[in-house]
């Protein structure tokens, strides 16, 4: 069991490789930084859309009962009133009157005053006020004019959008019950204390199901989407005995929900949560059918009866599934270097569909044309199929570490026996090399799409 200090290390070193490796950076960093907003980087960008394609692969494409949707961020103040989150999507806040920070009046013990040397207000001289309920929700304004009409906000959740085009979507695609809705998008929250990298931050993207059925059916749909949400993290690479899961008790659960299990990830910071799946009842449907005056009815053709769906959420967070696959990933080894010395080895070991590069292609040499015309032919080979780098630069070796630290599961090396010079068996084949056993195998050319693409799905 690692130690705290062990733990903040590793968290440390985490972040400085996202950054060093161009995985996430600091919004407005220049500028001193938006807190609580990332960007990802050019293999931040990879994983993510790795992800989400995976998960729209496995929930949509795959199911005859999920089908998508892509909902405006902006919505209707009317949406959100009915939803509740108008009223009630807020965090107990507490002031100090000393330092004037501000701070989540539930979470006083984990924050840092900002007064030096930093610790926590219970524990520097804050003053705090009364807690008073904050909401979270961003607001603009639509249009020109910016009177109370012309309110509207940010969406708080992906999930409003689904619920308020129920109708739309079960006429156009004529959907039976159970059935669901899937929709990753952009969600915002005005946190009070953003924190633990991109974990708790005030964008980010979520990746929900909002899956319809009868009453009857709602909890034992919640536990089988739990157990199939496990299996999910399971295949892009977060291991079983890192995942825990909490019922969440009475008290404790949103507004919306009788039932809810979190799905938590054992993160360097602290057991946290990744997902949340919450059987909703019938509440959000029938809010938006009385608020509306539309109700929102299914129609049963065999039963003949009318009546209000329930739903089951799982409800992922994008962002912090990928930050669970990055501190998974990350890992040290120690081994011998070609001149006999010890030297660390960082390796991203990522499962390799989520990997941000599929393959790095090198020619064994530079200055040799033959080598990199070729190495160029397999680049031009795969790159159609998966997001190949390639690199000419420094001894193989360095080339591999680089690949390593990225997480990119296979190298092609191009070498002499590539272009013929040591006879024609191994003519047209390269060298591949498997990033967490190092073993290199030898393989056609023709056969390298093949043989790579067959151990990415
Ligand atoms: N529609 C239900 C819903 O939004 P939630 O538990 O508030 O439920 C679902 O959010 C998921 O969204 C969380 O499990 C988490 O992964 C992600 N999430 C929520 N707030 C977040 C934040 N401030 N930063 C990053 N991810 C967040």
């Amino acid at each position: 069991m690692a130690s705290d200090s062990e733990r903040n290390e590793r968290m440390e070193k985490i972040v400085s490789l996202c950054k060093r490796r161009g995985f996430i950076f600091q919004s407005a960093e220049m500028y001193g930084g938006l807190n609580g907003c990332w960007d990802y980087g050019p293999l931040g960008a990879e994983i993510k859309r790795n992800l989400k394609n995976y998960w729209w692969q496995k929930n949509v494409i795959e199911r005859d009962d999920i089908v998508g949707l892509d909902g405006s961020i902006l919505t209707h103040q009317k949406v959100l009133k009915a939803s509740g989150h108008i009223g009630g999507f807020s965090d107990p806040m507490v002031d100090c009157r000393t330092c004037k920070a501000r701070f989540r009046a539930d979470q006083v013990c984990e924050q840092k005053c900002p007064e030096k040397p930093s610790k926590s207000p219970e524990e520097n001289a804050c003053d705090l006020t009364q807690p008073r309920e904050f909401n979270l929700m961003f607001s603009t304004h639509v249009g020109a004019s910016s009177d109370e009409g012309s309110v509207a906000y940010l969406r708080p959740e992906t999930a409003q959008s689904i619920f308020v085009q129920f109708k739309n979507v079960l006429e156009t695609t004529r959907q039976k019950l159970p059935f669901g809705i899937a929709q990753i998008g952009k969600a915002f929250r005005n946190e009070i204390n953003p924190r633990n990298f991109t974990f708790r931050s005030r964008e980010f993207e979520q990746m929900e199901i909002e899956f319809f059925c009868r009453a009857e059916d709602g909890l034992r749909l919640t536990d089988e989407w739990l157990e199939r949400r496990i299996g999910f993290y399971e295949e892009i690479g977060i291991p079983r005995d890192k995942l825990h899961i909490l019922d969440v008790p009475d008290g404790e659960r949103a507004h919306y929900s009788s039932k809810t299990y979190d799905i938590e990830y054992d993160f360097p910071f602290g057991i946290q949560e990744l997902e949340g799946v919450a059987y909703r009842t019938d509440y959000d449907l029938r809010k938006h059918g009385e608020a509306s005056g539309k109700p929102i009815e299914y129609f049963d053709e065999q039963s003949k009866e009318k009546f209000v769906p329930h739903v089951v959420e799982p409800s992922a967070g994008c962002d912090r599934t990928i930050l669970a696959l990055i501190c998974e990933a990350y890992d040290e080894e120690s081994l011998t270097n070609d001149k006999g010395k010890e030297e660390t080895r960082i390796v991203m070991r990522f499962d390799p569909k989520i990997a941000p590069v599929k393959c790095g292609v090198f020619p064994l040499l530079k200055n040799k044309p033959e080598l990199v015309a070729k190495a160029k032919e397999v680049k031009a080979l795969l790159a159609p199929l998966m997001n190949v780098f390639y690199d000419e630069s420094a001894a193989v070796g360095r080339r591999y570490r680089r690949q390593d630290e990225i997480g990119t599961p296979f190298c092609a090396t191009i070498d002499f026996d590539t272009i013929g010079e040591n006879g024609p068996e191994l003519a047209d084949t390269v060298t591949v090399r498997e990033r967490d056993s190092m073993a290199q195998e030898r393989v056609k050319i023709e056969q390298l799409p093949a043989y790579i693409g067959g151990k990415l799905v």
